[in-house]
């Protein structure tokens, strides 16, 4: 069977950075790839920035890979994580060899709730004074992050996960999604520790060797792996998944970068590490190791792009990932 892959490259550098990891799909694997549309450009001039066409498209693919959208992001990304019922959101931070990073050391993975916290709560305005923020936790979704938690570390060999949270403060939220994860890893006898968010920011600065998995409420998440980003060399390099029970979604944590857009040089790292992940949720592991051991040859010996203190274009570093492949 031929899977589908529908491919979204969306606004700025996600013109250059998907047309590069689709070509090393191309290189790996028989696909089907179905072109889809979505974006800021896409939004002056169908008025919708995600059109239901690709949402339906997402939604039935087998994987999609999606570059960045401008303005227009979450009008976008969060449709489409919805699409394909994403309820984790996996974001690996490591620093390679032959790219300076502020901390060497560091290899995380942020597994991150995908669906609820201050993002699936509903925002009001209630007098000219006062807006408020419902935070939802359900034990259900913190029980399903845990149980792909706990496959997650046997699976990769980890020796166990932490499992951030402010529970000391947000008592009832917090307090439950400790205690359902814990209760989930107790039960499957997999180690956890726990860390208060605020001070896990920290302790990740100053001593990234200490921690390896990190489940996150879904805020928590998303800040401390941009932290995470800027320990190991910056955003070029970041992928992601956005995994549901049938099917993911695929990118970059980086957005439209318009600073170099339409130049030919962004990164195309963070993009083809994506595709890795997305070889290895349709069941191509081997396949997803050789392209991820491919990107980590090139950032040792080379091309980099000017982000990495190089200065060659993305052309040049996707032919040498392929070189890698062929
Ligand atoms: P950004 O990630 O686009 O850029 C931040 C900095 O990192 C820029 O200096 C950029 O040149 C650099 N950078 C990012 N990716 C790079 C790559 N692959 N190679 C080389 N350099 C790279 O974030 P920013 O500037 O905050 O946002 C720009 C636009 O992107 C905004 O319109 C924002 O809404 C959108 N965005 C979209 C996201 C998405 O679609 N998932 C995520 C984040 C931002
Ligand atoms: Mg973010």
């Amino acid at each position: 069977m031929t899977e589908e892959i529908v491919v979204i490259p969306g606004d700025g550098i996600g013109q250059e950075v998907v047309p590069a990891a689709r070509e090393v799909l191309e290189t790996v694997g028989d696909f089907d790839f179905v072109e889809a549309r979505a974006g800021d450009h896409v939004l002056e001039s169908e008025g919708a920035a995600l059109p239901d066409e690709t949402f339906d498209l997402a939604a039935s693919a087998d994987a999609t890979l999606f570059g960045a959208a401008g303005e227009s992001a979450a009008d976008v990304i969060i449709p489409l994580r919805r699409a394909v019922d994403s309820f984790v959101n996996v974001r690996p931070a490591k620093a390679y060899p032959g790219v300076d990073a502020l901390r060497p050391e560091t290899d995380l993975v942020f597994l991150r709730e995908n669906t609820e916290g201050v993002y699936g709560g509903h925002e009001q305005r209630l007098t000219e004074d006062l807006s408020t923020l419902t935070r939802v936790i359900t034990d259900s979704a913190s029980r399903r992050l845990a149980r792909f938690a706990c496959e997650y570390v046997e699976e990769g060999e980890w020796d166990g996960f932490t499992v951030a949270h402010k529970a000391n403060v947000m008592r009832e939220t917090d307090g439950r999604f400790k205690t359902a994860v814990e209760d989930v890893a107790g039960k499957r006898s997999v180690e956890t520790d726990d860390a208060l968010m605020d001070a896990l920011a920290m302790n990740l600065c100053l001593f990234p060797e200490e921690y390896g998995v990190i489940v996150c409420p879904n805020l928590a998440g998303d800040m401390l792996s941009d932290l995470a980003a800027g320990l190991v060399g910056g955003l070029g390099l970041l992928p992601s998944a956005n995994l549901g029970p049938d099917r993911g979604l695929f990118e970059p944590v980086h957005g439209t970068a318009p600073d170099i857009a339409g130049q030919g040089i962004a990164n195309p790292s963070a993009t083809i590490l994506s595709a890795a992940m997305l070889l290895d949720s349709l069941g191509y592991g081997e396949e997803s190791q050789a392209v991820h051991a491919a990107v980590e040859g090139v950032l040792a010996d080379g091309p980099h792009t000017p982000d990495l203190g190089g200065d060659a274009a993305t052309d040049e570093v996707t032919a040498a990932v392929i070189d890698r492949l062929d």
